[in-house]
């Protein structure tokens, strides 16, 4: 399993970390050839040498397609990640898919609405209680809203724009 999830990271990964990644996963693979103090300091390595790492980032409207890629980026940059969305069944299945990819442990979720200014408080309150802080965020959150502008609903155009903007 583990070594699954290195593959994975490899193939996300380049320039020397891709070489110490393999190298951990080639001793990893053969235990006798190396203590597991000495690989557990090899991943430390690298994970130090990630340029994110140690940062909480938080992404809204990481449910969706485009946070989805965001995270992934930045998880291989080395930040924790929170990922929040409004939609909770969406941001479970996102959760999942990155805790498989990456380490479980660096991936968290938070459901709240970012037009709702109190939930959004209360959210991030309640991330930097759990984390320490936050030094990363990303606005993702957003709907679409497709019509002839004869069409445009004023109410419907509002929340497009609270959604996107407040
Ligand atoms: N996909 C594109 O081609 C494209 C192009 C230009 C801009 N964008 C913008 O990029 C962002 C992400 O796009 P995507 O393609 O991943 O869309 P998506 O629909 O897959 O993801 C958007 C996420 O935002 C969430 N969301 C909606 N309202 C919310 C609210 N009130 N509070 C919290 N979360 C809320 C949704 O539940 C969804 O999971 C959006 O802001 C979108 O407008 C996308």
């Amino acid at each position: 399993m583990i070594e699954k999830k290195l593959k994975n990271k490899i193939m996300l990964t380049q320039g020397p970390q891709k070489h110490f990644l393999e190298s951990y996963i080639f001793f990893r693979l053969r235990p006798s050839s190396l203590s597991s103090s000495v690989l557990q300091s090899i991943l430390k390595f690298w994970t130090s040498s990630l340029l994110l790492q140690g940062q909480v980032a938080v992404i809204t409207g990481g449910g969706g397609a485009i946070g989805f890629g965001i995270a992934k980026q930045l998880l291989t940059a080395g930040a924790v990640v929170v990922i929040s969305d409004i939609d909770n069944s969406r941001l479970q299945k996102v959760h999942s898919l990155l805790a498989e990819i990456h380490d479980e442990i660096r991936v968290e979720r938070i459901a709240f609405d970012v037009t709702d200014y109190q939930a959004v408080e209360k959210g991030f309150a309640e991330i930097s209680r759990r984390l320490g802080g936050i030094d990363i965020v990303v606005p993702n959150a957003g709907i679409a809203l497709v019509a002839k502008i004869e069409d445009l609903n004023p109410n419907k155009l509002d929340h497009v724009i609270a959604v996107k903007l407040k």
